[in-house]
């Protein structure tokens, strides 16, 4: 996995998001093609589904200075891989309470859908994170 860039203190923490090929990256392409604005603060990693994320792919990117941590996946029964997203959706089960141990607070990580076609939601699921990591910004991932 790459390393997250590192950021003067001074700039918000970034957002790492992993994205399935299918849906929720097309969603993002859709924003762009609809000029959408979308929070400058996000990193994309690309997996063929959200199935692919281990849960070392979450602590590294805390451990490396991410902000905020984002799944976003197919919707439920539009998984190109049938049941990849909600592999994810258990792993994030696993890991919420797990990084709540570790001292990271659970609103810096999330889950979700978004479409191919629903650019609108994908910006939506940004921005939210971004607002809460504002709220946070005092308070370090780790
Ligand atoms: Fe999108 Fe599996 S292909 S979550």
């Amino acid at each position: 996995m790459a390393e997250i860039e590192t950021r003067p203190e001074t700039e918000h923490p970034l957002i790492l998001a992993f994205l399935c090929d299918w849906c929720s990256y097309e969603g993002a392409d859709a924003a762009g093609r609809a000029r959408i604005d979308v929070c400058e603060d996000l990193r994309i990693v690309r997996l063929p589904c959200t199935g692919r994320v281990e849960p070392r792919f979450v602590l590294e990117a805390f451990a490396s200075g991410a902000g905020g941590v984002l799944i976003l996946g197919c919707r439920p029964g539009e998984c190109h891989f049938r049941e990849g997203n909600f592999n994810a959706l258990r792993l994030s089960v696993f890991l919420k309470p797990l990084l709540s141990q570790l001292g990271v607070a659970p609103q810096r990580f999330r889950i979700d859908w978004v479409s191919a076609k629903d650019g609108q939601r994908f910006a939506q699921i940004v921005d939210d994170m971004a607002a809460i990591l504002r709220r946070l910004e005092r308070v370090p991932a780790w």
